[in-house]
């Protein structure tokens, strides 16, 4: 078991088994689903959101079972993710925080491309105040220098392209944002890093983690690389998230995690963990 997962047994509230959990990103698609599950598995839920009511709108659509437990074991806060004194009153007591905020230019104004490292600096902070060591975030492609280094034909090239010049700009700020976890102390956390994510039922594969790029490895053994490699079911990576905060799923301490799939031309050889 990680020193992460020993330190949220050693934290959780024992009368239900269940955590505490902060949820940063509630009303997107990952985040959605996660609180559905979470709430379902009997977890307490704090939420930070920048508007209750579409939350609410969202929970209301819920299964009447989960609806139930959202009345006990809901809280939502309306307030900025990234002003310190809001967040903080909201955190303590709180196992894990968990991020699935997704900083996108569609839904965030302004020109700096900087959201993802502001609000973990903030959120390492407001921790360390509140005595919280644990946290996960939800991130994009495990990638280190963008894939400059892919080597490899058209595949190759084709991901070169979209790492660099179509994603770019957000891996180098999710990188500065897993330096300030690097760089913090007392924390436990993980950062999951996931490829293109899409919509739809569970598919229920094995979810494969490897503590290093599997993009090179995938293009050198199949030159004729698809996306379909890579891409996940936004409803397995909530219900990831959750199994590795219930501790299902054993990930090595304070380090990004790529997942994906395992499917038929993946061999066991990727699975470093
Ligand atoms: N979508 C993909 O294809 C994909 C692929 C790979 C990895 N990922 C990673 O997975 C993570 C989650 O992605 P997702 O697609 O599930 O997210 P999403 O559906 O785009 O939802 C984003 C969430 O972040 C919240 N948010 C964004 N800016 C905010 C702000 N300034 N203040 C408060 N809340 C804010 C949104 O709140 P509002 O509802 O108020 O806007 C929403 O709850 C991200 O890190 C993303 O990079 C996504």
């Amino acid at each position: 078991m990680s020193e992460m997962m020993k330190a949220l047994h050693r934290r959780r509230t024992t009368s239900r088994h269940i955590y505490k959990i902060a949820l940063f990103g509630a009303t997107g698609k990952t985040g959605s689903l996660f609180l559905e599950k979470a709430l379902r598995n009997n977890h307490t839920i704090t939420c930070f959101v920048r508007n209750k009511e579409k939350l609410e709108r969202q929970v209301s659509k819920y299964k009447r079972e989960v609806k139930e437990r959202a009345k006990q074991y809901l809280t939502i806060i309306e307030c900025d993710i990234f002003d310190p004194a809001a967040v903080g009153k909201g955190l303590s007591g709180i196992n894990v925080v968990l991020s699935t905020l997704n900083f996108h230019r569609r839904n965030n104004k302004g020109w700096n491309i900087d959201l993802y490292q502001k609000w973990m600096k903030m959120i390492v902070e407001v921790m360390a105040e509140r005595d919280v060591f644990n946290i996960i975030a939800l991130m994009s492609w495990y990638t280190d220098d963008k894939g400059s280094e892919i080597k490899g034909g058209l595949s190759g090239c084709g991901a070169r392209f979209f790492l660099r010049h179509l994603i770019g700009h957000v891996l180098e700020d999710m990188n500065a944002a897993v330096e300030v976890l690097e760089k913090s102390e007392n924390l436990h956390w993980n950062t999951i890093h996931a490829p293109g994510l899409r919509k739809g039922d569970r598919l229920e594969k094995t979810i494969i983690s490897n503590a290093s790029d599997r993009v090179q490895a995938i293009i050198d053994k199949y030159p004729f690389y698809k996306t379909r490699y890579h891409t996940m079911r936004f409803a397995d990576v909530a219900c990831y998230l959750l199994d590795v905060i219930e501790n299902k799923v054993n990930l090595p301490e304070n380090r990004k995690i790529a997942i994906s799939y395992q499917h038929n031309l993946a061999e066991p050889e990727f699975n470093t963990l």
